[in-house]
């Protein structure tokens, strides 16, 4: 089943599982209380890579599961929720894995939470909460990765995804968990000179880039000559190139490259086979533009 067909779904079903209101023990606040599968959480933590150096943030945080198995992988981790009992169950369950001096938790809403120190962030939220979290995820710094079970983020499509197959997994689809993974993308979108240098020479190029999330269009310009780029950032990589119609020299460019606030370095192979060439490539920011809003976006 393609992405789109199952994102869907997942409004669909999201729409049946959890529109009740909440009471102690299920959960309070904007979404009831549903625990993400043991082995779902194990796949999310190993797709967003946790280790020891990271940061993990879950927003809503049940009985702290994300939270534990992020402590019990050496990362610091921090919870919270609205539900009291929960909160206590989470701290309990923290204490009986021996981890409560890296796993945390408190009562706030989710909404409120500062996420700026997080290097992960998980939820298990509806689509409209994702969407509603989304600028304030967009905003943290390139290379934060994001991890959602069962529920997507709109038009910003998730670098990676699995499907796991839980026969005991009664909300959602059932019998399956869909989990997805982002990194949020360095903001790279409005005008950039740049300089390509190869064999003592340097000639200026023009870079306009059009993003809309970790999508990259825009046009590449040199002298006379004027490009369409497409490419992407994985947080703060980039990689875009331009065909040989347009681009200098009549050569496909393929640059790669790091975004660090307002330049980028990086290496650009020119031509193609045996004769292509390397060349390193720089990048300062001339006028920063806005994220492109994607046409199939739904409403946030
Ligand atoms: C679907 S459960 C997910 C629990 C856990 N993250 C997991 O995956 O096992 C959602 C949790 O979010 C909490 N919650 C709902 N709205 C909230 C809000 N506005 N602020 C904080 N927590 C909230 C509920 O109490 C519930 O524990």
């Amino acid at each position: 089943m393609n992405v789109f067909k199952k994102l869907w779904l997942g409004v669909a079903a999201s729409a049946v599982l959890f529109s009740a209101p909440a009471s102690s023990q299920q959960g309070v606040g904007d979404v009831v209380y549903v625990p993400t599968p043991e082995i779902v959480v194990e796949e999310m933590l190993r797709m967003a890579k946790v280790g020891p150096n990271d940061y993990l943030i879950d927003l809503g945080s049940g009985d702290g599961r994300f939270v534990i198995s992020a402590a019990a992988k050496g990362a610091r981790a921090f919870g919270v929720d609205l539900d009291t009992y929960l909160l206590r169950v989470a701290r309990k369950n923290a204490e009986a894995a021996k981890v409560s001096d890296r796993a945390t938790f408190i009562e706030q809403n989710l909404f409120e939470t500062d996420l700026s120190k997080a290097s992960v962030v998980s939820t298990y939220l509806l689509p409209q909460m994702n969407l509603k979290l989304r600028p304030k995820i967009l905003a943290l710094k390139p290379g934060t990765r994001v991890v959602a079970h069962d529920y997507h983020m709109g038009a910003w499509y998730p670098d990676d995804q699995r499907d796991i197959v839980v026969p005991e997994k009664k909300v959602g689809t059932p019998g399956v968990s869909y989990v997805y993974l982002w990194y949020v993308p360095a903001r790279v979108a409005g005008k950039w000179q740049s300089q390509v240098s190869a064999a003592g020479k340097t000639t200026p190029y023009e870079l306009a880039f059009d993003q809309s999330f970790q999508i990259l269009e825009g046009t590449l310009r040199s002298g006379a000559d004027s490009a369409p780029i497409r490419g992407r950032l994985n947080g703060e990589n980039i990689s875009f190139i331009t065909q040989p119609k347009g681009s200098p020299g009549g050569q496909r460019h393929e640059f790669k490259g790091k975004v660090n606030g307002d330049s980028i370095d990086g290496t650009v192979r020119i031509g193609e086979g045996t004769a292509a060439r390397e060349a390193k490539w720089t990048a300062k920011i001339a006028t920063r533009g806005e994220l492109k809003k994607a046409s199939d976006d739904i409403q946030e």
